[in-house]
């Protein structure tokens, strides 16, 4: 670790330096992984003539920079290289739909192809004089700056392409507006959009594709069964800047989407990541038939020490998602190759954690590690019953104040604290009787917090807490977390994956060895720790420059 970039990552994907923002057209081709994403090669800030980065691994935690994919070049993306997707035609070729912003700075759909598809790294990418093939015109309706993000294609039963673009009117209905195409390159809007929902703003980076409902493997993005699959719809909401998702059916005679529970308004659709977490996009892994989840986790930090440090964004460590047994949520979980990077591990198992208590977890490198740890709560009749006015999640954690006791919580994990605890995140839980006695599913609400309020001696980050609701009962399950820890990320997944939160942190004192991970319970209940797993992780190599083909 260099000790004047205390903040970069050890196994979370960055450039070696500037600015990262959007993940785009991740792939598995000839058995390497490819991610493109958003960067900005002159600086640590976001330029709108951004370009397209691009690295190749062999298993999704070693990276190697190649050169960026493409640049503004054409009349078609002269001003930036906006976000995209990439498709895997029939024939095994991968194509990518991007967004250019054009000669006129209204935003167009371009593709490019690569040069040569026998390059497993696929280096040399070609954009076809046919480009752009969808602009945004008063006839049909668009904002030409509100008209990008292009999903993955996928085929109808009539054999033709559709695609998604993200769109709002100008009263902000949020838009997927759909094309349809024969060729990959004659593109029709469909008269209507495969779904909207009024006053929800802009739809950045949609991301639309099947789930199967019987077991955690991937569905293809093309593939289509009408008992064995629903479909998810993701947007990123530019006006929240969070990504939700609901859960649904596609009718593809009509081809439209319809969610079995409401949408966005009224913040009633679930989020991926309730933390630092947007303009996320999935794939399909054929090879380990699974669907792998990325996103984009931006600084808290101010511009001018982005600046100062020469970077700016993070990518989540990427996720596989599938869909609860419930049908209700996704599950989302790290990838299981994150394990090749294991070292020393600590284990415990029933311990208990008295009311009040702090247990220091020894033995692991607490900057960087993987921890999973489960929680059995037993008196649950001694439960507060949460308050009619408690409603929303985040808000909770941001009162609560750790010091208060309440009954069963806050316990928990301490990570990234310094010696002397003047620094350190907490992710933990509290447990409430609910006030809905006309709902007998609900007898429990699990909350999950993530609290960065005393994070880093350094007053002028986002130091916002966060929280969000686990959907489990503690009277037949335990209450598990797993977090995973990185220097300047603390990313944290409860309820086996259900409810997952990312948050950024600065300490100035929890670095490198000084920084610690505890177990807590500030509760006035003993919780028992069934068991608890941490490991020391080895770095992974990321984009190292001595190791890349590419040297900027
Ligand atoms: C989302 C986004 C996209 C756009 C890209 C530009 O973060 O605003 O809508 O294509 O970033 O970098």
């Amino acid at each position: 670790q260099d000790l004047n970039q205390p903040y970069r990552t050890g196994y979370h994907f960055q450039p070696p330096r500037n600015w990262m923002n959007d993940p785009n057209g991740p792939m598995i081709y000839k058995g390497i992984y490819h991610l493109f994403y958003q960067y900005n090669p002159y600086g640590a800030v976001w330029d709108v003539r951004i370009v397209w980065g691009h690295s190749t691994s062999v298993d999704l935690v070693n990276w190697i920079s190649q050169p960026p994919a493409f640049n503004p070049s054409q009349p078609s993306d002269i001003n930036g290289c906006w976000s995209g997707s990439v498709t895997i035609l029939p024939n095994g070729k991968p194509v990518i739909l991007y967004t250019g912003i054009d000669q006129n700075k209204s935003q167009v759909q371009n593709v490019a192809v690569p040069v040569n598809v026998s390059d497993p790294y696929l280096r040399e990418w070609s954009k076809p004089p046919r480009n752009p093939l969808m602009t945004p015109n008063a006839v049909n309706g668009i904002n030409p700056d509100r008209f990008r993000d292009p999903t993955t294609a996928w085929l109808g039963p009539d054999g033709e392409w559709r695609v998604i673009v993200g769109s709002s009117t100008d009263d902000r209905r949020g838009l997927a507006i759909l094309y349809k195409s024969k060729d990959f390159f004659n593109w029709t809007q469909s008269t209507n959009p495969l779904h909207y929902e009024d006053l929800t703003g802009m739809w950045e980076c949609p991301d639309f594709f099947p789930v199967s409902i019987t077991g955690s493997d991937g569905v293809e993005t093309s593939s289509f069964s009408e008992n064995g699959i629903k479909h998810v719809l993701k947007v990123s909401l530019f006006e929240t800047s969070h990504d939700y998702y609901t859960i649904g059916s596609y009718n593809r005679e009509k081809d439209v989407y319809v969610p079995d529970l409401g949408f966005v308004q009224n913040g009633s659709a679930p989020r991926l990541d309730y933390g630092k977490y947007y303009a996320s996009k999935t794939f399909y892994d054929d090879v380990k038939k699974r669907r792998i989840l990325w996103g984009w986790v931006n600084e808290s930090s101010p511009a001018k020490d982005d600046i100062n440090k020469g970077w700016s964004g993070l990518q989540s460590f990427p996720r596989k998602i599938w869909l609860d047994e419930s049908g209700k949520q996704l599950l989302q979980w790290p990838i299981e190759e994150i394990e090749t990077l294991r070292g020393t591990q600590v284990n415990w198992h029933n311990q208990v954690l008295k009311a009040g208590s702090t247990l220091q977890v020894h033995g692991v490198t607490a900057a960087q590690a993987d921890v999973e740890v489960s929680f059995k709560v037993k008196e649950l009749e001694k439960a507060d019953v949460i308050e009619p006015s408690w409603a929303d999640p985040q808000k909770i954690c941001s009162e609560g104040d750790l010091s208060v006791n309440s009954g069963l919580g806050p316990f928990g994990l301490m990570v990234l604290a310094s010696n002397d605890m003047e620094e350190y995140t907490s992710v933990y839980f509290r447990i409430f009787k609910s006030n809905d006695d006309t709902n007998k599913n609900t007898k429990y609400v699990v909350l999950m917090c993530s609290d960065q309020s005393r994070s880093s001696l350094n007053e002028e980050n986002d130091k916002s807490t966060f929280g969000a609701f686990v959907a489990i009962d503690p009277s037949h399950q335990t209450v598990s977390l797993r977090t995973l820890i990185d220097h300047s990320i603390v990313e944290s997944y409860g309820g086996g994956g259900g409810t997952c939160i990312t948050s950024r942190v600065y300490p100035k004192l929890a670095i490198g060895e000084n920084a610690n991970l505890f177990a807590f319970n500030k509760g006035t209940q003993s919780v028992d720790v069934l068991s608890l797993s941490a490991w020391s992780l080895k770095s992974a190599q990321i984009n190292d420059e001595s190791m890349s083909p590419f040297i900027e």
